[in-house]
């Protein structure tokens, strides 16, 4: 038997169970679902149970200038690392295993390749990444992307939350109480990235298939648009002289959603996605006509062609639809090319799976795209990376009802570590 299929065997459902329990109490709520916002006190706290549990198990725990935490389990030879892991940031309301499930499946690798006193050529380092959820700070995936680009971070310090703090700060705060954590270089040369999630969406359930190889990321572009126009008396202004900035609102969001019909399409067919969902009305009165009305779009695709004509699509109902009143892109804040993953990467995890779900009787694992995004897409820009997929119950995911059967959280974790430790000793 061969270091990869040791540590595939040696994989723990107890060990991985009970850490996805503690961690999930960090933010815990009674419905289920986890409330663990970055850099929020509840993160900071299970950041250190991150750090003494990686310590427990014997890795080195370093941290860069982003707050991204990196536990490292050396390899025979000093060589550039093989990174898995994920983010430990939730949404708002969000489930106990979007990101939490990658970082804890990382550490479960380690611990299984302990247990199977084995030691493979290249380290192994598993990374929680700061803020990928994007929902306090904007924008997501900052760890990851300013990991790969530093410059960035400069910019990203001055990202504001809802109540002021600024992200700089907020992040100052976090790395003073790692004091005790040494330093470690962003961008750094990494041999291979493999990031293990939960699907999130329908396409591994419908198919009763528990593990799924993810060739790409689909492309995203967010937008705002703000439509002008001048509050007044909803009960006396006549209907013909008003400027009502909801009435062009709606008319642009209409040609949006015709863009992107709601056909019934198969789980995993390639479609258009079209979002408008953060709108904010002034002055939001129900007797006053809306004199400004700001919406976001979040529109996706796997052709980043469609998009470019969605765009120009937007950009022509602005115009269309302004008269009286008047609309207008005022920001294109996020964007996206779609990610493919190496053909190299895949074959490695298609072995990893395809053991995995051989050895317990299940379907052979399948190729599909991945709708989110996550922190791989800017790791893709590193090294070579690639991602495993394990099923969500109904497809639901920033939702407390977010599930995963336990046998399928398993097999993720055995073809992470056949993979992981397949790479780290090529
Ligand atoms: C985050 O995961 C997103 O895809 O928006
Ligand atoms: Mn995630
Ligand atoms: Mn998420
Ligand atoms: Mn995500």
């Amino acid at each position: 038997m061969n270091i990869a299929e040791l540590a595939q065997d040696h994989v723990s459902k107890d060990r991985l169970n009970r850490t996805l329990v503690e961690l999930a109490q960090f933010g815990g709520r009674s419905d289920g679902g986890v409330s663990r916002e970055t850099l929020t006190d509840i993160d900071k706290a299970s950041r250190r149970y991150l750090i003494d549990y990686a310590r427990s198990l014997g890795c080195t725990v370093s941290i860069d200038d982003c707050g991204n935490l990196f536990f490292r389990r050396e390899g025979l030879q000093n060589l550039p690392p093989v990174l898995t892991g994920s983010h430990a940031d939730t949404q708002p309301v969000g489930g106990k295993y979007d990101g939490a499930y990658g970082v804890l499946a990382g550490l479960e690798v380690i611990a299984a390749l302990n247990e199977a006193g084995v030691q493979t050529e290249r380290p192994i380092e598993v990374v929680s990444w700061t803020n990928e959820e994007g929902s306090r700070f904007g924008p997501g995936a900052m760890g990851s992307s300013a990991f790969v680009q530093p410059d960035r971070l400069a910019e990203y310090r001055q990202s504001v939350d809802p109540q002021g703090i600024r992200f700089g700060n907020a992040l100052d705060e976090a790395l003073a109480e790692c004091a005790d954590v040494p330093r470690v270089a962003m961008a750094r040369p990494m041999a291979a990235c493999v990031e293990l999630h939960i699907e999130q969406g329908p396409v591994l359930e419908s198919a009763g298939t528990p593990l799924g190889v993810v060739s790409g990321i689909q492309a995203v572009r967010w937008f705002t648009v703000q439509c002008t126009g001048t509050m007044a008396h909803a009960g006396t202004t006549p209907m013909g002289v008003r400027r009502d900035a909801m009435v062009i609102a709606n008319a642009i969001a209409n040609e949006l959603y015709a863009l992107a019909p709601r056909t019934a399409t198969a789980p995993g067919t390639p479609e258009l996605r079209m979002t408008l969902g953060r709108w904010q009305v002034e002055p939001n009165s129900v007797n006053t006509i809306p004199g400004r009305v700001e919406f976001t779009v979040d529109m996706r695709s796997l052709d980043d062609s469609e998009l470019d004509a969605a765009e120009q699509a937007l950009y022509a109902a602005c115009k269309k639809h302004s008269g009286e009143s008047e609309a207008a892109v005022v920001s294109k804040f996020f964007h996206r090319a779609p990610t493919y993953f190496p053909e190299g990467m895949l074959q490695v995890i298609e072995k990893g799976c395809t053991r995995a779900s051989g050895k317990s009787g299940c379907h052979p694992p399948m190729r599909l795209t991945s709708g989110a995004f996550h922190d791989a897409m800017y790791l893709a820009d590193h090294c070579p990376t690639a991602m495993i997929f394990v099923p969500s119950v109904n497809g639901i995911s920033h939702n407390a009802a977010e599930e995963t059967d336990l046998k399928d959280l398993v097999l993720g974790v055995q073809a992470l570590a056949y993979t992981v430790v397949a790479l780290a000793c090529e």
